[in-house]
This record gives structure tokens, sequence and C-alpha cells, in this order.
């Protein structure tokens, strides 16, 4: 554990700004700001049921998951080719830069985009190719990991599967998202015990609005190395028990938790407590197009609503980079940086 020397008062925003950090939970359609799907739209000549920029955002208003979904489905229609995946990844990845995100774990799922007739390919070849060029252009590392949907079937998530296994070496693992409730993990287990066989790294969302027992069976049925949300863990102590002693990473969106009603306010999020309990929790902004922040707003906002400290700032970095996929070397190379900008802070 690093030491984090004592701060002067009013530069603890600036310093979760300028620390290093991994994100590990943000869907790439969630980064699609209303101005590029408007200019989508037009390139594409795709309708879009909103008069303009401000009329598309003012539909930003949100009471629980699904109302989210299906206002982000919308969006998700301008996306046609290659290009479009491209564009909407590279500019994600530069945001991402400006808030000093060494390493990004971008989700994407398939399914939607099939659903609009594309082909998979197009979507996992333009996504990989922003990934590579950013890390050429900007040093910021990426990788991609697959969600299936899970208001879909299981049958549809095998489909998906044998659509993108030709881009297999573009991917590092696979997830589950979309609609929680009444969409157990376990009605996913022999699509994710097939992706184990395949050296996927697994991860899945349980608990956002689901019960503990979804993440339970998310950890026993489906075998998964990280829980995204995972809020709702703290209403069952052996869960926590279970998530501190096996050190299973929460990824954890506080700004898309108040945006979709999951906590009433910032100030009665769980974070703190769950570092409090020893928990590996992360920061992340989940959809920040729709949710009023980037990474660095969660980080902001979240510690100003909950009184959090400079040595908690860097539990989330350190956290960020332990929960990550990345190989050992580069996975120190990054926790190095973390400390040294801790150790020069004025
Ligand atoms: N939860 C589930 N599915 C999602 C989310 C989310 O927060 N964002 C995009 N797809
Ligand atoms: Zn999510």
């Amino acid at each position: 554990m690093f030491k984090v020397k004592p701060l002067a008062a009013g530069r603890l925003p600036d310093l979760l700004r300028a620390m290093p950090k991994a994100e590990l939970h943000i869907h790439i359609e969630g980064s699609l700001e209303p101005e590029l799907i408007f200019a989508l739209a037009q390139r594409n000549h795709v309708d879009l049921p909103y008069a303009d920029v401000e009329a598309l955002r003012r539909a930003y208003v949100f009471n629980n998951l699904q109302s989210f979904l299906d206002v982000y489905h919308e969006g998700t229609k301008v996306l046609r080719t290659e290009q479009d995946f491209f564009d909407m990844a590279y500019a994600y990845l530069m945001r991402a830069h400006a808030d000093n995100v060494l390493h990004a774990e971008i989700f994407f799922d398939t399914q939607t985009h099939t659903g609009h007739g594309l082909d998979a390919a197009v979507v996992v070849n333009g996504l990989h190719r922003a990934c590579v060029t950013a890390q050429a252009e900007l040093g910021i590392t990426a990788s991609l990991i697959f969600c299936f949907l899970r208001h879909l079937s299981e049958r549809a998530a095998f489909e998906a599967l044998e659509q993108v296994l030709p881009q297999r070496d573009k991917m590092i693992g696979v997830g589950l998202a979309s609609s929680e409730l009444g969409h157990p993990p376990e009605k996913f287990a022999r699509v994710f015990a097939r992706c184990r066989e395949l050296g996927f790294r697994l991860v899945a969302h349980a608990g956002e609005e689901g019960p503990p027992a979804y993440i339970w069976s998310a950890l026993d049925a489906l075998r998964v190395e990280r829980i995204d949300h995972g809020v709702q863990s703290m209403q069952d102590p052996l869960l926590m028990q279970r998530l501190a002693k096996d050190r299973i990473p929460l990824t954890v969106c506080p700004l898309s938790n108040l945006k979709l009603c999951v906590f009433p306010a910032l100030e009665q999020h769980n974070l703190a407590r769950m570092l409090e309990a020893g928990l590996v929790a992360t920061v992340n902004s989940d959809d920040p197009a729709y949710f009023g922040g980037y990474i660095n707003q969660n980080f902001t906002q979240t510690f100003a609503a909950l009184g959090m400290s400079a040595q908690q700032a860097w539990q989330l970095a350190h956290n960020s980079f332990a929960a990550s996929f990345l190989d050992e070397p580069l996975r120190r190379s990054y926790l190095q940086r973390v400390d040294a900008v801790f150790e020069s802070f004025e």
C-alpha cells in the first residue's frame, strides 16, 4: 500500500484528473455524442426521431435501465459502416486519453448491429482499427470485450459467437449486457463455458438493478473474473466476503447509477463503503455520452459527494490496473506511473 502525502486544500480534483487510470466499463455505443449521432445520420441518410442535437439531449432523462436502453438503441441505428465504428471508437479513445486513461477495455456488441442488417465483421474491424490507431498515435492501449445481449436467447448468443469467431484475435474477452431483471446470468452458462474453452476472459454485468443472487450466479454459473456494477452486493454480507476473499473486481459506474436511479443521490452511493469493506472497486463511465460525464467526472463528482480522500484515489487508480486484463509487464509499468504521479503531485 502506497501512503499518499497530505494534499493542499482544494487540490483533490486536480489529482483525480491527473492520475493515470484504466477504464474497464465503457460501452462504446454509449460514447456516441449527440453531435456524432447527427453527423453519422447525415452521412448515412438515416432519419432520426429528434429534430436536432438539443432535442436528442433533452430525451436523456431516465428512470431505470430499460428507459435508457430504449433511447440508446435509437442512437445505434446511425452506425452503418466500418468507418462509423472506427470514428466512434477513436473519438472515445481521444476523450479518454485527455482524462489520463492509459488503458481501456471496451464493451461492444454485434447483436444490435446484425439486427440492423450489418455484418459482425464490420463492427469488430472498425473498432479494432481504432484501438490499433489510437495506440500508435496517442499511446493509449485498448482491448475489446464482446458482450452478449441478455434479453435475447441463449441460441442467439451462440449464433453471435459463431459470427465473431473469425475475428477472435481482435477481442480479449466476453461480457453480458442489456436488460438485467428477468435475465439471470445462468441463462448463458453454456455459452460462457464455450467462451472459456476458447480462451476468452469472462466478465458480466450483475447486481446493477438485479439482486445479489445474480452476482452469485455470475461467479458460480458463468465463472466470471470481474463483475460489472455489482453495487447490489452490499446487501449480502456473505457475498461481500466472497468478493473480498477472491479479490473479484467490481467495475462501478457512479454517474450511471445516479442517472438510472439505482441510487437517489450520489451522496447515497456505496463506492466508499465498498473500499472500506476491502472490495476491489474501480470507477468507470459506462455510457458517458448519456450519463453526463466521462471517467474524470465520475471521479470528481463522486469524491465530492462522498468526501473521499487522496488515499482512496490512489486505491482506485491502483485497482483499475490490478483489475485489468493487461499482461504483467505493462501492468507493472502503468502501476509505477500511478505511484510516480502521486509522489510528485504538489
Ligand atoms: N447495463 C446493462 N447494459 C448496458 C448498460 C448498462 O449499464 N449500458 C449499455 N448497455
Ligand atoms: Zn454497463
